[in-house]
C-alpha cells in the first residue's frame, strides 16, 4: 500500500481494514500528525515501521495482533504523545522501548498478555499523565516502576491491590477490592462501625464468662475448663476485630498509602494467625465439647467420666494444632507467599493476588477439610442426641411435660446447629465457588470476615453458658442471697454469708462421680428442665 502524493495528511485513520505489514508508513506523509491503525492485522511493529514519523502525536495501534516489537520502532516518534497498544498479543515489552518517548502524556497497554514488568521500563516517562494496564497480572510489581512518573494522575490496573505500589497517583482504577478503598481500609461505613460492636460484643461476652467462671468456684474443674479454653478462643476474634477496627481508624481517609505496607507488616500476619488460630480452636473445642455429650447421652451406661489427665491432655493438644495451623503459614513464606496479607482485614478467605499452590491447597484442607468434618460431627451428634432425647422421653409418664421438655430441647438444639451453619455454611460456600474459579465479589468476603466469622464467637458464652441452667441458678442464688442480706442486714448489721456456689448439677439428687459430667452435658442441653425421669 501507497500513500504517495498525501504529503500535506494530518490525520490517517485506517480502521478495521486488514493491514499486516507497514513499511515505513510515514515517507510519504511526512506531516501525519494522527494516526489510527485500530482493529487491523498488524503483527509486527519493525525498525523501519514508524521511521519517518517524527511529527505523530497520536498513534492508535488498539486491536491488532502485534506480537513481536523492535526495541526502537517508537524512538523516531520524538512527539508523541498518545500511544495505545491495548487488545494486542504481546508478551514481553522490550527493554529499551519506551525510553525516547519524553513526550508521552498516556499510554495504554491495557490487554495484553505480558508476562513480566521490567523495574525501569516507564523510568523515562516523566510527563505521562495516565498510565493503562488493565487486565494484566503484574506478577513482580513493585512500588519502583511507578515512582519515576511524578506527573501520573490516573493509571488502571487489572486489581484494586496494585494501587497499593502507585500510592502516589491520585486516581487510581479499580478503586476498591469490596473490602478497601483507596481511603479507608473497611470501605463500607456499616462495616466501619459494626467491626467495633462485633468485637465488643465478643470480647465482653467472653471476658465476662472467664471472670464468671474462675470467680465463682466450679463443681466441675474439668468442663469449666473447656467452657473457659474455649471463651479464650472466642475472644481472639474480638481481639483480631479490635485490632483491624484500630487499624482502619488510624488509616482514615489514607489507606492507600499505608495500604502495601499494611499487608505486608508482622501485626497483619499475626493478627490474621490469631483469627485463624481462634477459628480453628474454636471449631475443634465446640467438636470435643459435642462428642463428649454424644458419648454420655447416647451411650449412658458405657460412658466413663473423662480424668483429669485426659480432658487437659485433649486441650493441649488442640491449642497446639491450633497454633500449628495457624502459625505454619508464616514460617513457611516460600510455600506460602503471604498467606494472610491478601487483603486490608488479614484473613484468608478473599484474595485478588493469586495465591500460591501451597496456600490454595492448605485454606481447602483447613476450610473445606478440618471445619466441614467437624461441622458435620457436630450437626449429626446432636441430630442423634436430640433423635435419642426424644425416643426415651416418649416413655415419660407425664404428657405435658414431655412437650414442653421437647420444645426445650428442641430450641437449644437448633439455636447451637444454626448458629455454627449460619457460621460455617457461607465459608464452605465461599471456598467451594473459588474452587470453580467464580470471581467472589469483595464486598462479600469482608462481610463474611466481619459478620458471619465472629457469629460462633460472639454467641459461645450465651450458647454454652449465659443460657444454661447452671448459670441461670447461680444468678437467682446470688440475687436471693443478695435480697436476704438486705432484708437480714436492716435487722442485724453483721449477717454476711458468703454465697457463691456454682451450681452445676442437679439440686434434686446428689450424682455420683461417674455421672456428673454428663449431668453436665445434659444441662447444656436442657436449659431449666428437670431430670427426675432418668
Ligand atoms: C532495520 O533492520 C534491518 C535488519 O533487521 C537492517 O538491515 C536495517 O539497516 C535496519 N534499519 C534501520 C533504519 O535501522
Ligand atoms: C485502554 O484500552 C482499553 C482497551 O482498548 C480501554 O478499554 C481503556 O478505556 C483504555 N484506557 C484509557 C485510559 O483510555
Ligand atoms: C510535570 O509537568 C509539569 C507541567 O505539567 C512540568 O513542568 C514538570 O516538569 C513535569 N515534571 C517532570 C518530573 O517532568
Amino acid at each position: 500500500m501507497t500513500f504517495s502524493g498525501l504529503r500535506s495528511l494530518v490525520l490517517l485513520v485506517l480502521l478495521n481494514n486488514s493491514l499486516s505489514q507497514l513499511e515505513d508508513i510515514c515517507l510519504e506523509m511526512s506531516r501525519l500528525n494522527w494516526l489510527d491503525l485500530e482493529g487491523n492485522r498488524i503483527e509486527a511493529v519493525g525498525n523501519v515501521t514508524f521511521g519517518s514519523c517524527n511529527m505523530l502525536t497520536v498513534l492508535v495501534l488498539q486491536r491488532n495482533r502485534i506480537s513481536h516489537l523492535y526495541k526502537h520502532a517508537f524512538s523516531p516518534l520524538q512527539k508523541l504523545g498518545e500511544l495505545d497498544l491495548s487488545n494486542n498479543k504481546i508478551q514481553r515489552i522490550p527493554e529499551d522501548l519506551f525510553v525516547d518517548l519524553g513526550e508521552l502524556l498516556q499510554l495504554n497497554i491495557s490487554y495484553n498478555p505480558i508476562v513480566e514488568f521490567q523495574m525501569d521500563h516507564f523510568d523515562n516517562l516523566h510527563k505521562l499523565k495516565s498510565l493503562s494496564i488493565e487486565g494484566i497480572e503484574i506478577g513482580n510489581i513493585q512500588r519502583r516502576m511507578f515512582e519515576p512518573l511524578k506527573n501520573l494522575t490516573h493509571i488502571y490496573f487489572k486489581k484494586f491491590q496494585y494501587c497499593g505500589y502507585a500510592p502516589h497517583v491520585r486516581s487510581c482504577k479499580p478503586n476498591t477490592d469490596g473490602i478497601s478503598s483507596l481511603e479507608d481500609l473497611l470501605a463500607n461505613i456499616v462495616l466501619r462501625v459494626f467491626v467495633w460492636v462485633v468485637s465488643a460484643t465478643t470480647c465482653f461476652g467472653n471476658i465476662f464468662v472467664i471472670a464468671m467462671r474462675s470467680y465463682i468456684r466450679s463443681e466441675n474443674k474439668l468442663h469449666a475448663m473447656c467452657i473457659i479454653s474455649l471463651c479464650c478462643a472466642d475472644g481472639l476474634m474480638g481481639v483480631y476485630l479490635f485490632v483491624i477496627g484500630a487499624f482502619d481508624l488510624k488509616f482514615r481517609g489514607e489507606y492507600n498509602h499505608h495500604a502495601q505496607a499494611w499487608m505486608d507488616s508482622a501485626e497483619c500476619q499475626v493478627v490474621g494467625a490469631l483469627a485463624m488460630l481462634s477459628t480453628e480452636v474454636s471449631v475443634m473445642l465446640l467438636t470435643y465439647l459435642t462428642l463428649e455429650k454424644y458419648v454420655c447421652i447416647v451411650y449412658p451406661f458405657q460412658y466413663i467420666a473423662p480424668r483429669r489427665g485426659r480432658t487437659v491432655s485433649v486441650l493441649v493438644s488442640i491449642w497446639v494444632l491450633g497454633f500449628t495451623i495457624a502459625f505454619f503459614p508464616l514460617i513457611g513464606k516460600g510455600l506460602f507467599r503471604n498467606f494472610y496479607g491478601t487483603n486490608g482485614v488479614c484473613f484468608p478467605l478473599h484474595s485478588e493476588q493469586p495465591e500460591t499452590m501451597g496456600a490454595q491447597v492448605y485454606s481447602i484442607v483447613i476450610f473445606l477439610g478440618l471445619n466441614l468434618v467437624a461441622f458435620l460431627i457436630i450437626v449429626i451428634s446432636y441430630g442423634s442426641m436430640f433423635y435419642n432425647i426424644q425416643r426415651t422421653g416418649t416413655r415419660a409418664k407425664e404428657y405435658s411435660n414431655h412437650i414442653k421438655k421437647e420444645v426445650t430441647i428442641a430450641k437449644r438444639f437448633f439455636s447451637i446447629v444454626i448458629t455454627d451453619s449460619l457460621c460455617w455454611i457461607p465459608i464452605f460456600v465461599l471456598k467451594i465457588l473459588s474452587l470453580m474459579q467464580v470471581e467472589i465479589p469483595g464486598t462479600i468476603s469482608s462481610w463474611v470476615v466481619i459478620f458471619i466469622l465472629p457469629i460462633n464467637s460472639a454467641l459461645n458464652p450465651i450458647l454454652y453458658t449465659l443460657t444454661t441452667r447452671p448459670f441461670k441458678e447461680t444468678i437467682l442464688q446470688v440475687w436471693d442471697n443478695y435480697r436476704q442480706r438486705r432484708s437480714l442486714s436492716s435487722i442485724q448489721q453483721s449477717a454476711y454469708t458468703p454465697s457463691f456456689t456454682w451450681l452445676e448439677m442437679w439440686p434434686q439428687q446428689d450424682p455420683p462421680q461417674a455421672e456428673m459430667s454428663c449431668t453436665l452435658g445434659k444441662s447444656h442441653l436442657l436449659p431449666m428442665e428437670s431430670t427426675n425421669g432418668t
